[in-house]
């Protein structure tokens, strides 16, 4: 599988990457960065970092800083800090090319089809379709994503993050005709590792790769357990830490291990309570053409044994 990640890399896209560098059957073809969670600046620095500890050949690229349109920012100007602060890191050099056009590069320069692994804001995603649109009718064969949700939102009631930091730009992707798998926000609640899962089955210092997903679930249980939390968020208490990101990389690699359903899926842009949310169509009575697949659900522990098999056979 040729894949091209587009990643707002704070924890969880970091842990995608790794998985992605640990899997055998995944070829990372580049890591394309984009504002999101965070600012573009630290994305970008963020993937740089992750790629130059594990000492990869794997292009990181800067793409868009802002939405496609609309004055908006949903992320965190804080900066949460570096992934490795006591290591002296190599860098590759940097590349004088935008995120965009190293894509349709590699589009161009791939024999085989090309899967699109979105898992920030889709505005990357939607210029090159715009900019691209053969090139990419020709040469991908899907998209895999983390955004959305059917049933509810986390940056709204009714929209997920990622959707909602670039609404025009996630209904260009949504719209443009290439099938979509969206992993939203209901198969990645359900995706949580508890901290007995971590003991018993994830934790492992085997290799550089399971070092660092253990550190990302130990920040994780870290940031759920944070005493400034106050009483109205506990509503939102988890038997365990989400690692929203990696949800779409298993389901690449063993899509079995997931409830899916075609759907027809459209993002709103222009309404006032309802704004930036995917509207998924998956009624047998409905004549919409159904070309995309909504997640809703997974093996947990098959997901869990999935990413320790992936960590236990990496060579990083
Ligand atoms: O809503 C969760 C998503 O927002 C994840 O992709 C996370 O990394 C952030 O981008
Ligand atoms: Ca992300």
């Amino acid at each position: 599988m040729r894949v091209i990640l587009d990643c707002d890399t704070g924890h969880d896209d970091a842990a995608a990457i790794t998985l992605c560098l640990a899997s055998k059957d995944i070829e990372l073809l580049g890591v394309t960065t984009v504002m999101g969670n965070l600012p573009l600046d630290q994305t970008y620095r963020n993937t740089r970092d992750l790629i130059a500890h594990f000492k990869v050949d794997v292009p990181v690229l800067r793409g868009s800083s802002d939405p496609l349109i609309r004055n908006r920012w949903v992320g965190s100007e804080e900066d949460r800090g570096r992934f490795f602060p006591d290591e002296t890191l190599i860098y590759q050099d940097e590349m004088d090319l935008d995120a965009v056009e190293w894509m349709k590069e590699q589009l161009e320069n791939s024999e085989n089809k090309v899967t699109l692994v979105p898992l920030a804001p889709m505005t990357n995603i939607a210029k090159l379709m715009t900019f691209y649109p053969d090139l990419v009718e020709e040469k991908v064969d899907r998209i895999v994503c983390m955004g959305g949700g059917y049933k509810f939102g986390n940056s709204t009631g009714a929209a997920e993050l990622n959707i909602y930091a670039d609404p025009e730009a996630a209904q260009a992707v949504f719209s443009f005709g290439i099938p979509i798998v969206m992993c939203g926000l209901d198969v990645c609640h359900n995706a949580f590792i508890t901290k007995e899962d971590y003991y018993n089955v994830l934790k492992s210092n085997k290799n550089m790769a399971s070092s660092f997903i253990s550190q990302i679930c130990e920040a994780s249980f870290a940031f759920e357990e944070r005493d400034d939390i106050d009483e109205r968020f506990k509503l939102w208490k988890r038997p365990g830490a989400i690692v929203y990101d990696t949800v779409p990389i298993i389901y690449l690699l063993h899509p079995e291990l997931f409830n899916t359903l075609p759907a027809s899926i459209s993002v709103e842009c222009e309404s006032e309570f309802c704004d930036g949310m995917t509207v998924c169509n998956v009624s047998p009575r409905s004549e919409e053409p159904k070309i995309h697949t909504l997640v809703l659900d997974l093996d947990r522990e098959g997901y869990i044994n999935a990413m320790k098999s992936i960590l236990d056979n990496s060579s990083i």
